[in-house]
């Protein structure tokens, strides 16, 4: 393998590097020498979108849009035909065809299908959920929360007079990978959104994204009828709050007919909600639920709520919203983190999910690297769904969400493979049974490496390597063996296990999560301890409280294990935590050793961003691995084995 590498190292050093890139092309950098015939049943902002996407790119066989009813097809699925040399493509919408073309067009970049020579075979996609929503967590004032890719795309100051190109750039990726809905705002909402001058801002963007067939929600500030409409309270069940909502939503589809509906944060890290009144959750959603509905409008409700109460953070959201099962309308989602304490780099899944038979549920997962590196890591995040998937049944279900970790860097997400977690993201969405993979291959197919090129593939097959270990390699240098939220206070970015800020909230604090003493580390939630463990269900909820099965990976998750307890892999406890921190520091190693290989395939502007920010990752590593090895052996009283790179 290593002697097929070189000789394809030193053919591509003679046929020189390929053509420079700027990385704002995302996945969508077809050639544009398309020479294909296509015939569409009428002319509309949607499907002249279509036509022209194939007409750029489509090299294949003529196609025929067709729109027709069809009852293996929702309305956004659609079929393609090959037949004595022709494709048919068909959809109930007009939508489903527009996803069609970019099916085609993916289909291609893959070299897999739609060439003359080929016999004649059929496709049929159906999306898993008819809503795939990016949650935007943009500020009015084009801070992100959370976001390292520059600022919002949104430029509320300008809009609606100006229209920035990039709107509708991002509809197009967006639709290119079956995403159909954004919520625009942060979660931890202003009011002022929902002004009629925002709306009409608003608006603007509903306009450019809806041929891309993408729906706009807003975020809302449960308090908007106090702030923006003077009221004294915000009590879900005052009847001035209650028309105060109704009017609102009637101004909101005024203004943008087809408008999604409200994303809620309530309750939670200081935001206002129904609460406040000695309302629940459920009584806040149904009224929002109650003004949404004449328009057919709809109500996420986060399920993230915490806070410094004696019970187990782990466990509030679960306490809180389980015995509100079947109390909440048909138009409300409840939208649930995808595990229990906040997007790190591993939890168990969250265990309300299943717990709600009577109430659709949606997860969120978070595209944005709050901690996982920000966009300097380079961590592909789709493995981390699927094991999500692997406990969570996909038809579960209702919707999927992810927060977007999209920006104005011209890269559009900062870290270039950063942009493989927004494309993972809609391709999840649209199918949650595609591998994490196949995904990889996809994107790297369509961005870094040619298909029809045979050269490519060695280089390939070590960068898609790469994505598939780099997850793990994050777990195992920042937080390995089920332990969580290390991180410093104030940011998410570096270590400090240490963290104690006189009278700050002790479950912000490291300390509450790690538990480090003399006797061992790791939280114990089994039934000597905060029994989350019981929130599972009961072949989970043994598997996970027994610490002879807990799976490695939550062992510190589940439990108070001593310093010499005996791993899977015949270590103790001690020995294996220096391992994995070494581990993923050496990972990071190999993963720049494998870059450098892709050095004469690639632009070398991707080349050296990719590179350099590699170099960062590499460093952090270590100070990761140095910072919690060092504190937790004042613990465990014992040096890092000989064979690991030990803390300096
Ligand atoms: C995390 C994140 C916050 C965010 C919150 C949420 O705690 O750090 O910035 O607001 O999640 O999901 O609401």
């Amino acid at each position: 393998m290593k002697k097929l590498l070189s000789l394809f190292l030193l053919l591509s050093c003679l046929l020189g590097p390929v053509s420079a890139e700027d990385g704002s092309r995302l996945w969508l950098r077809q050639s544009t020498d398309a020479h294909a015939q296509i015939t569409t049943p009428r002319q509309s902002p949607t499907l002249n979108i279509a036509v022209r996407e194939l007409k750029q790119a489509w090299k294949g066989l003529p196609v025929t849009l067709v729109l027709k009813k069809d009852k293996q097809l929702s309305s956004e699925g659609f079929r393609i035909r090959q037949v004595n040399g022709k494709l048919t493509v068909t959809s109930p919408s007009e939508t489903g065809l527009l996803y069609a073309a970019y099916h085609l067009i993916r289909l291609q970049e893959m070299q897999n299908f739609g060439k003359p020579s080929e016999t004649d075979q059929e496709i049929t996609e159906n999306p898993a959920y008819d809503l795939r929503i990016l949650n935007h967590w943009d500020n009015l004032d084009r801070s992100i929360e959370r976001g390292y890719a520059g600022k919002s795309l949104w430029n509320w100051e300008e809009l609606p007079g100006t229209l920035s190109d990039r709107y509708e750039a991002y509809a197009r990726a967006n639709a290119s990978i079956g995403i159909n809905a954004t919520v625009l705002n942060n979660v931890n909402a202003s009011s002022k959104i929902l002004s009629a001058e925002y709306l009409e801002k608003v608006k603007a963007l509903a306009d450019i994204f809806r041929p891309y067939g993408i729906k706009v929600y807003l975020s809302i500030n449960f308090a908007s009828p106090m702030q923006l409409g003077g009221l004294s309270t915000a009590d879900p069940l005052d009847k001035d709050v209650i028309a105060w909502w109704k009017q609102k939503a009637k101004e909101i589809y005024r203004t943008i007919p087809d408008f999604g509906g409200f994303l809620v944060k309530a309750n939670s890290e200081g935001q206002p909600g129904p609460c406040d009144f000695n309302r629940t959750h459920a009584e806040g959603a149904n009224m929002l639920a109650d003004a949404l509905k004449p328009y057919k409008g709809i109500v996420m409700w986060r399920a993230f709520v915490y806070s410094p109460t004696d019970a187990d953070r782990a466990k509030q959201a679960y306490l809180e919203f389980q015995p509100l099962d079947g109390q909440f309308r048909d138009n409300v989602i409840v939208q649930i983190k995808n595990g229990p304490v906040d997007f790190q780099p591993r939890e168990p899944y969250s265990p309300l999910f299943g717990a709600m038979p009577r109430t659709p549920q949606m997860v969120e997962f978070q595209i944005t690297q709050e901690y996982l590196g920000f966009s300097n890591h380079l961590a592909y995040l789709a493995p981390m769904w699927e094991e999500f998937f692997d406990f969570v049944k996909p038809s579960s279900l209702k919707a999927i969400a992810g927060v977007a970790n999209i920006g104005t860097d011209t890269n559009w997400c900062g870290h270039p493979f950063a942009q493989a977690n927004w494309y993972a993201f809609g391709r999840m969405a649209w199918n949650p049974s595609l591998t994490s993979g196949t995904i990889a291959e996809e994107w790297l197919k369509q961005t870094f490496f040619d298909a029809s090129n045979p050269k490519h593939a060695p280089i390939a097959y070590e960068i898609h390597n790469m994505m598939m270990e780099s997850r793990e390699a994050v777990v195992d240098y920042m937080m390995p063996l089920g332990l969580h939220h290390l991180f410093a206070w104030g940011h998410h970015y570096g270590p400090e296990p240490w963290c104690d800020v006189p009278g700050a909230r002790p479950d912000w604090m490291p300390s509450y999560y790690h538990k480090a003493d003399k006797q061992g580390i790791g939280f114990d939630r089994s039934h000597t301890g905060s029994n989350a463990t019981a929130q599972y269900p009961d072949s989970l909820c043994r598997l996970y409280d027994d610490i002879r099965t807990c799976p490695d990976e939550y062992l510190l998750w589940f439990h108070h294990a001593p310093w010499q307890h005996t791993m899977q892999s015949g270590r103790t406890l001690w020995d294996e935590l220096c391992y994995r921190y070494d581990h993923g520091v050496q990972q990071v190693r190999s993963f720049q050793k494998k870059w450098d290989l892709a050095e004469n395939y690639i632009d070398a502007e991707r080349f050296k961003d990719v590179q350099s920010r590699l170099k960062i990752q590499a460093r952090d590593a270590v100070w990761w691995k140095d910072a919690c090895l060092l504190y937790f052996q004042e613990f465990s009283g014992m040096r890092a084995p000989y064979e690991v790179e030990r803390p300096i």
